[in-house]
């Protein structure tokens, strides 16, 4: 019998309970995927505190797997029955499930050579690498950035890019092991968070020039000070809120640190299209072929125990990447 997790409330992780479900033979334009893997990701634990809501409650959680193609919609072309694909947000959220039907668009091939769990902790994570050093700004050589959270799922893949392309890369973490990790994966300067200041540090560094781009996916604890380590017209890319929602922006301060744009990307806007979201798999899988950009460490885990996933996730113990096993 097909299972999946559904959030009964929202609430903390108890609130994800294992519930046994039908599912159908899929719409016109949908496939229906055995799953096989099923990549955790931050905003599942937004959807689950409410912080964004989800469509109703309860509610399927989850927005990224690895599976095989069982069935197939009328008027799907391009993939077949037996096909390994991934998919990244496709519709509501309720990828924590056994098996699943998505919009046949949606999916993208996993190429020979990367194997499902790391499909799986790669796809969400490495298309939002992806939007963030090409899309929402266009990262060259020579450029600096500050990555927070800088030994993530995220984080991880965010470091070795932009070493890919040449920019040097400031990593916020919250432990020296984490610090090592980021090290590992690229990172030039790793800083860590409680022991030394970020913005201190990024100043003594850049001899006052400040970085051309910080991306901040902590929200509250970080994003009022990750505006003064940027340099005049440089770009505040807020793009997640792991401690909290960031206090509202006064205009002002952006004029006051020196012109500094600032934007909020969210992945669904950067794929919006099968040709946006193809280019964004193809760029990803490319640097990933070439060995540019390695997958994260992953932690495995019994999909039954998605509640011990949420809470390993957010305990900040974790380093990489949680995939979910059917
Ligand atoms: N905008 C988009 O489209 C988009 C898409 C994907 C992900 N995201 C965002 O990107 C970020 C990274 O996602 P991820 O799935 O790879 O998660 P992650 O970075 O692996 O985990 C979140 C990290 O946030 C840090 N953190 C800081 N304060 C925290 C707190 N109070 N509680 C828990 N963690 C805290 C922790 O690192 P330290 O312990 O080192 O501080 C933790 O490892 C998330 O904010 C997510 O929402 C945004």
């Amino acid at each position: 019998m097909p299972l999946a997790i559904h959030c009964a409330g929202n609430g903390g992780p108890e609130q994800l309970v294992v519930v046994p479900v039908e599912v159908s033979s899929p719409a016109r334009h949908h496939v229906r995927l055995r799953q096989t893997a099923i990549g955790v990701n931050f905003d599942d634990v937004y959807n689950r505190t409410g912080l964004y809501p989800l469509p109703s409650l309860p509610h399927g959680i989850g927005q990224e797997a690895v599976g095989v193609v069982e069935e197939v919609g009328e008027g799907v072309t391009g993939i077949q029955v037996g096909d390994r694909v991934g998919y990244a947000i496709a519709g509501a959220p309720g990828a924590y499930a056994t098996h699943r039907c998505v919009e046949a668009w949606r999916c993208v091939p996993i190429p020979r050579g990367i194997d499902d769990v790391n499909g799986a902790a790669l796809l969400l994570k490495g298309l939002t690498a992806e939007m963030l050093v090409r899309r929402v700004w266009r990262v060259g050589p020579g450029q600096r950035a500050v990555v927070h959270a800088a030994a993530g799922g995220v984080g991880l893949l965010l470091c070795q890019w932009l070493r890919h392309l040449g920019a040097q890369s400031f990593g916020v973490v919250s432990s020296r092991e984490k610090a090592e990790a980021a090290q590992a994966h690229g990172c030039h300067h790793a800083i860590v968070e409680g022991e030394e200041d970020f913005v201190a540090c990024v100043r003594a560094a850049t001899k006052d020039k400040g970085v051309d781009v910080v991306y901040d996916s902590v929200g509250l604890l970080t994003l009022m000070r990750s505006l003064a380590c940027i340099r005049p017209r440089g770009m505040l890319v807020a793009y997640g809120n792991s401690s909290g929602a960031p206090l509202p922006l006064d205009l002002l301060e952006l004029s006051r640190h020196g012109s500094l744009f600032c934007t909020r990307p969210s992945l669904s806007d950067y794929t919006r299209t099968v040709q946006e979201l193809q280019r964004a798999a193809q760029a990803l899988w490319t640097v990933v072929q070439q060995g540019a950009v390695k997958p994260p460490p992953i932690t495995t885990m019994p999909l039954i125990d998605a509640a011990g996933a949420h809470r390993f996730m957010e305990d900040r113990s974790r380093i990489g990447a949680i995939v979910l096993l059917p």
